[in-house]
């Protein structure tokens, strides 16, 4: 690509759950994003395509990442129509591309317009334009799209924006073995962000599961992008004909190269149950970082720490089995007062959970998928 055109910023917008748009924010300028701007559930930014393409590949936290591509008045579908239709709406197709249209509405019930109005809008617009180019029509595709467009109506606007990803970013390809109670991978990356300013000697998730902690934290500790081993084809942008190949395999061999070989601080993780580490272990071959953790199993009750200092980080169990639950929480707090002097602790628990006799620095809620859950952080002395 030719210097001037690698430098042209596009607007794009990434989507997480609202309690992780700080994280998000400070992942993406790292990455390269500017002009930053929070919105509901998403984080709008500037980027050239090669920092979108690096973002797209490293971005831990975002779960998705549209192309904005107009934002118009939406007073009337007419002129609507007109103004999108005037977009270069073809350059997201290739041959035989099919697509879909997804409709988000976020305003008082009595001005909305309707998805399905907003939706037959967009897409007579899409016609228009392939019919003013003379090229054969695209064909819509409602369960398996090569493309899919989201439109957001906020009550005057109506955003029109592409999904660059298809598969969610959360979906990293390592969960060969399924915890029943696992934590979101993007909600991992985002605790990891906060967990991780000052970098420690070691991380510790003693409650690991089937290991998503620890591997969000492998992938941060080897600076290794979560979705560089995403197969070929799996991003929906390569369905699109603005997709530069070159500029793509170019960037992901930039993050290749940027890898440590080794991890910044070291890691380890166990679980209780046998059958998690051997999960644990499965996944994180998956995820090519296995050899940088080691995984074993061990009653944390039972547990010393591994090196003198250190961050623990886990995600507390919280299903029904654990009957004892104030129990639970005094002796897992005396475990960490008696044991692990001068480490940290991040310890992600239920909204409900009862106290664990330390008093927290810091508390940030979050949402586990329906779960409502709080991230406590403890100066361990
Ligand atoms: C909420 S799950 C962790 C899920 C994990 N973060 C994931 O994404 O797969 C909690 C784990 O704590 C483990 N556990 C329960 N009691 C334990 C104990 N006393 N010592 C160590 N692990 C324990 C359970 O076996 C379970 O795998």
């Amino acid at each position: 690509m030719e210097k001037s055109k690698a430098n042209v910023t596009h607007q794009f917008i990434a989507t997480c759950p609202n309690e992780c748009k700080r994280a998000l924010s400070q992942e993406l300028l790292s990455l390269g994003a500017i002009d930053v701007k929070s919105q509901k559930r998403s984080v709008l930014f500037e980027a050239s395509w090669e920092s979108a393409y690096k973002i797209l590949l490293k971005s831990a936290v975002a779960s998705r990442v549209y192309l904005k591509i107009k934002q118009v008045n939406a007073k009337q579908m007419n002129f609507m129509q007109s103004k999108l239709s005037r977009s270069n709406l073809e350059s997201y197709f290739k041959k035989d591309t099919t697509f879909k249209i997804d409709i988000y509405e976020n305003c008082p019930e009595e001005i909305r317009i309707g998805k399905n109005q907003l939706s037959k809008t967009v897409r007579l617009a899409i016609e228009d334009r392939f019919h003013f180019l003379k090229l054969p029509q695209p064909r819509v595709d409602i369960k398996e799209p090569d493309v899919t467009f989201v439109g957001f109506y906020n009550g005057v606007d109506f955003i029109l924006s592409v999904d660059l990803c298809g598969r969610s970013l959360h979906k990293r390809g390592f969960r060969k073995f399924n915890h029943l109670a696992p934590i979101k991978e993007t909600l991992a990356a985002a605790i990891f962000r906060q967990a991780l300013i000052t970098k420690p000697q070691c991380i510790y998730d003693p409650f690991c599961g089937g290991g998503t902690m620890i591997i969000e934290a492998a992938y941060q500790a080897l600076n290794k992008s979560v979705s560089i081993h995403r197969k070929k084809g799996s991003f929906d942008m390569e369905n699109m004909s603005i997709f530069d190949k070159d500029l793509w395999r170019s960037t992901a061999e930039k993050l290749r190269n940027e890898m440590h070989p080794e991890p910044e601080f070291k890691l380890y993780a166990s679980d209780l149950d046998s059958e998690c580490v051997e999960g644990a272990k499965e996944n994180a071959l998956a995820a090519r970082v296995e050899k940088h953790i080691e995984i074993f199993t061990k009653d944390f009750f039972e547990s010393t720490p591994p090196e003198e200092k250190g961050v623990l980080v886990c995600n507390l169990p919280y299903d029904e089995r654990i009957k004892q639950q104030d129990a639970f929480y005094k002796n897992l707090g005396d475990h960490l007062k008696k044991n692990y002097k001068g480490w940290k602790a991040f310890l992600l628990m239920p909204g409900s959970a009862g106290s664990i006799g330390l008093k927290p620095n810091s508390k940030t809620n979050f949402k586990n998928g329906s779960l409502q859950v709080k991230l406590c952080e403890y100066d361990l002395f």
